[in-house]
């Protein structure tokens, strides 16, 4: 009946005329699918190197960083220069993969309602961050984004940094146990330097247990690292474009 059914048909009919068999050798070919797509991507990605100067946050960074994700700022702006001449104009250098190897979870984006915020770390002094926070038409005129004054208000909560930096160890980013035991006091030294500055330079005083002061270090960590600076003084020597 076999034999009649592919000399009329084909193997393939006869196949279909099976709908457990056929679903069954439909997954099948999905799955060796996947299996080929995802094996390289795992095997590849500890081979992207940190590009050099690039070192996992500071416990306040990170601190800064997760009230980042948690207010949304990614909703408008992007973590990630394009490697486009009006986008290397406006921002600098363009984003390497090797930037990014411990951003657990990623902020690259696509949206931008705001600038891209990649290379902002520098661009202004802190008390500028504190302003725009708390106001961003005090500092940007015309300004569509909406103002996070309690961040000025809020006590930070530094208590669960050790239990952050030790889980994100588990995903592989390289923090030391000593990291890990002195993040807490790590955090308040560097959240100390920062609101000094800010009442320097004319700025509200005793900021340094304010959530806006782990946003600012945040914000100001966004710099091109140096390996970056270095490709770029290197082809700008060779006379190429960047
Ligand atoms: C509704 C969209 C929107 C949201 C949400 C938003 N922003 Fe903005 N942001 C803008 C716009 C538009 C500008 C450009 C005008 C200005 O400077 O305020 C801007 C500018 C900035 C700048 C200055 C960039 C530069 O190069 O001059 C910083 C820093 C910034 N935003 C940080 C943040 C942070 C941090 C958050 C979250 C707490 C945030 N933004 C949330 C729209 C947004």
């Amino acid at each position: 009946m076999f034999n009649r059914l592919i000399k009329t048909h084909g193997r393939h009919r006869l196949v279909e005329g099976w709908p457990l068999v056929f679903t069954i050798l439909v997954v099948v070919s999905i799955l060796v699918g996947t299996v080929v797509e995802f094996a390289p991507i795992f095997l590849v990605q500890g081979q992207v190197e940190p590009t050099p100067g690039v070192e996992p946050w500071t416990p306040l960074e990170l601190a800064g960083r997760d009230l980042y994700i948690r207010e949304g700022c990614n909703n408008c702006h992007s973590q990630m220069v394009r490697p486009f001449r009006q986008e290397l104009e406006r921002y600098g250098p363009y984003s390497r993969a090797g930037e990014t190897v411990y951003e657990t979870p990623f902020l690259w984006g696509s949206k931008r309602t705001g600038p891209d915020l990649a290379r902002v770390g520098g661009k202004y002094p802190h008390l500028w961050h504190v302003r725009h926070m708390e106001d961003p038409r005090s500092t940007s005129p015309n300004s569509i984004m909406p103002p996070y004054d309690w961040m000025l208000a809020n006590e930070l909560d530094l208590s669960n940094l050790p239990d952050k930096l030790n889980a994100l160890r588990g995903l592989g980013i390289p923090y030391t146990d000593a990291q890990i035991a002195n993040a807490e006091e790590d955090a308040r030294a560097q959240a100390a330097e920062i609101a000094a500055d800010v009442s320097q330079q004319g700025g509200p005083e005793q900021l340094q247990s304010r959530e806006i002061i782990a946003m600012v270090a945040y914000l100001q960590s966004l710099t091109v690292p140096e390996g970056v600076a270095a490709e770029v003084a290197a082809t700008e020597a060779g006379g190429d474009t960047p």
